[in-house]
């Protein structure tokens, strides 16, 4: 053992085997507590804690010195590893066999006025993401960081094993639309233009195809400036990756390969493969979402059939207006309290119902003000089509299918979420925790009545569907369909992409779809346009939102839980404090002058 290191071992590592040896550790003390003038130490460091324990009848000197220690300072200690006294055994750690008797105390440092305490439960973000160097002592945060690490190794490796190459693109770049506000920077050489940071490298990386590079990837951060949400940061990381001759099969089997990878290294479990896939059509009809949570079943079941001619006015109003009658069955919840029936009509009525009739089933009897309206027939089909038994509450929705479907769909994760169905769910061991699926055929474009305009649903480089093209022509562009495709994991979309548009012409005829002027498509993506002149290669691919992928794989419910530096909602870093003011000597530089009445 040499004189000049600080330790000989990590805080997770020594064993029954060690017993005898003289070791050297160095960490943070955890936990200090006086047991009667012995005192005891949890010393931890990234890899986990281990006891020390300092005796005045082993060491009196150090005993002493240990008196004054508190939480978080930092420590070295030589000394022997000895058996814990029988019955002191900790199994729930795996060091917990053993303690350290140190021989030599080091006071590395002290640490002063704890701005918290990091075994304490989350109280304060603010404060927290303020201290976050302190934070992230904490051992849950510390190994989330660890296994995000193990995921991009993973990811590197898996994807250079399949003939990847990984390249950067620029950050100081141009616009490119993916469907938020870009962050600009001002050019200082150029007064008066501004960079735009990338909202993911979507055109880089498609040049890159044109440039024969066939298979990149690249880790890739990206910048949108929305309004903020537990899975949204305005800066967050994406796996990008684009192919040239590639199916949409090739990207399902390739992304399915990397994600097996992944959890392999990351837990240690085999995911099952191919992942299932659904339409968008069939996922919003049977989930209300396009990003179903199939953990649970309460599936959305189509009561057209049953309500065409019925007396109550409102389903089969909604019917003759060309509309649908949906409903799902929430298994147990008949004794829903009349604050849960007020909270779900509120959530129907913001996705646009107009209402939310139940109907709940109890000792027999099916209670609820709309039931008076429906015929014998028409129960006894409820009966089977929602296959309704006692404790049942069944909710419908009437009117347009969007609507219906969404309001169902958000009452259906609502109700989840109260009667807790994914909790418990949840087997880390064997992966049984994990719900994988492909939405494919996404809708092209989507009518926006705010902007009075077409507006691509993915973006305006994703190509329509071979069958779907003659409709592109007849200016049909609400039924088109795209060779797009989202994976989705436990209810969260993890990841999204396309087969894109490579020859010239036809994105010339999708970006005018689109609204996009002559001129403008010229000023704006002369470059891609120009490229695709050149001899484009077929080509698509996908990125993955590495954060949530982390958060799911943690079991996290925040990707800032996941995230070294994250922002807070109102999009600061509260630790430096930015966004800042700058010296106006800078803003001259730029030739910025603030219009002082908007602050
Ligand atoms: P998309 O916009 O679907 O596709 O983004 C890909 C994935 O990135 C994640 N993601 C986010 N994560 C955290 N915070 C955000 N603000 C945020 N926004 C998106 C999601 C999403 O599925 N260029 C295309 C990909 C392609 O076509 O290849 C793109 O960026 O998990
Ligand atoms: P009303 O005739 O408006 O009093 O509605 C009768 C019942 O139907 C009430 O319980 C409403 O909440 C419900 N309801 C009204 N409109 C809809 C709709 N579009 N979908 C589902 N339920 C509705």
């Amino acid at each position: 053992m040499t004189e000049q290191m600080y330790r000989t071992h990590h805080c997770n590592e020594l064993r029954k085997t060690d017993i005898g040896r003289e070791v050297k550790l160095a960490g943070w003390v955890a936990v200090r507590r006086d047991h009667g003038g012995v005192i005891f130490i949890d010393l931890r460091d990234r890899e986990g804690l281990t006891q020390v324990v300092f005796r005045p009848e082993e060491n009196a000197e150090v005993a002493k010195q240990s008196h004054s220690l508190r939480t978080e300072d930092v420590i070295q200690v030589c000394g022997k590893v000895a058996p814990r006294l029988a019955g002191t055994e900790n199994p729930k750690l795996p060091t917990g066999d053993i303690e350290v008797l140190p021989q030599l105390l080091t006071i590395l440092n002290r640490a002063e006025n704890l701005p918290f305490q990091i075994d304490a439960e989350l109280s304060n973000e603010d404060l927290e993401l303020t201290y976050r160097y302190f934070d992230l002592r904490r051992p849950r945060l510390s190994r989330n960081l660890q296994t995000r690490h193990r995921v991009t190794q993973a990811t590197r490796q898996y994807l250079d094993s399949q003939g990847f190459i990984e390249i950067e693109t620029p950050i100081l770049s141009k616009s490119t639309p993916e469907g938020a506000r870009d962050f600009l920077v001002p050019s200082r050489l150029l007064p008066g233009k501004f960079y735009a940071l990338p909202q993911a490298p979507q055109q880089y990386k498609q040049l890159l195809m044109v440039a024969g590079m066939e298979k990149y990837f690249q880790i890739a951060k990206a910048f949108r400036d929305e309004d903020l949400r537990a899975d949204r940061q305005p800066e967050f990381t994406q796996i990008d990756i684009e192919t040239s001759f590639a199916t949409p099969n090739d990207i399902y089997t390739l992304t399915e390969g990397m994600l097996a990878a992944i959890f392999k290294a990351a837990r240690g479990i085999d995911i099952a493969t191919p992942f299932p896939r659904l339409t968008y059509r069939e996922a919003i009809d049977t989930f209300g979402s396009d990003k179903p949570d199939r953990r649970f079943d309460m599936k959305l079941v189509d009561l057209g059939d049953v309500f065409r001619s019925s007396q109550f006015k409102v389903f089969q109003a909604a019917l003759a207006a060309g509309g649908v009658v949906k409903a799902l069955n929430a298994k147990n919840f008949a004794g829903i309290t009349i604050g849960q029936v007020d909270e779900l009509t509120a959530i129907a009525k913001t996705f646009g119902a107009k209402g939310l009739a139940f109907i709940k089933v109890e000792n027999g009897e099916w209670k609820s003000p709309i039931v008076k309206f429906f015929s014998d027939a028409e129960k006894e089909s409820l009966r089977t089509k929602l296959q309704v038994e006692e404790g049942d509450c069944l909710f419908f929705a009437a009117g347009k299918w969007e609507i219906a479907c969404e309001v169902l769909g958000r009452i259906r994760l609502r109700i989840a979420e109260i009667q807790k169905l994914t909790v418990g769910s949840d087997n880390r061991q064997s992966g049984s925790d994990l719900d994988f699926l492909w939405v494919t055929d996404f809708p092209l474009m989507q009518w926006s009545a705010e902007e009075n305009k077409w507006n691509a649903v993915h973006h305006p480089f994703t190509r329509p569907k071979a069958e779907d093209l003659p409709l592109l022509e007849q200016k049909k562009f609400g039924e088109m369909r795209a060779d797009a495709y989202d994976i989705v994991l436990n209810g969260v979309e993890i990841g999204g992409g396309s087969i894109r548009i490579h020859e010239p012409d036809l994105q010339a005829k999708m970006f005018e779809a689109l609204g996009v002027s002559a001129e403008e498509q010229q000023a704006k993506f002369g470059h891609l346009l120009r490229a695709f002149r050149l001899g484009a290669p077929p080509h698509g691919g996908i990125a993955l939102g590495l954060d949530r992928l982390v958060m799911v794989i943690c079991g996290e419910q925040s990707i800032r839980d996941v995230m070294a530096f994250p922002k807070n909602n109102r999009g600061q870093e509260l630790m430096t404090q930015s966004p800042a003011e700058v010296d106006p000597k800078q803003l001259r530089d730029l030739g910025i002058t603030l219009a002082k009445e908007k602050f």
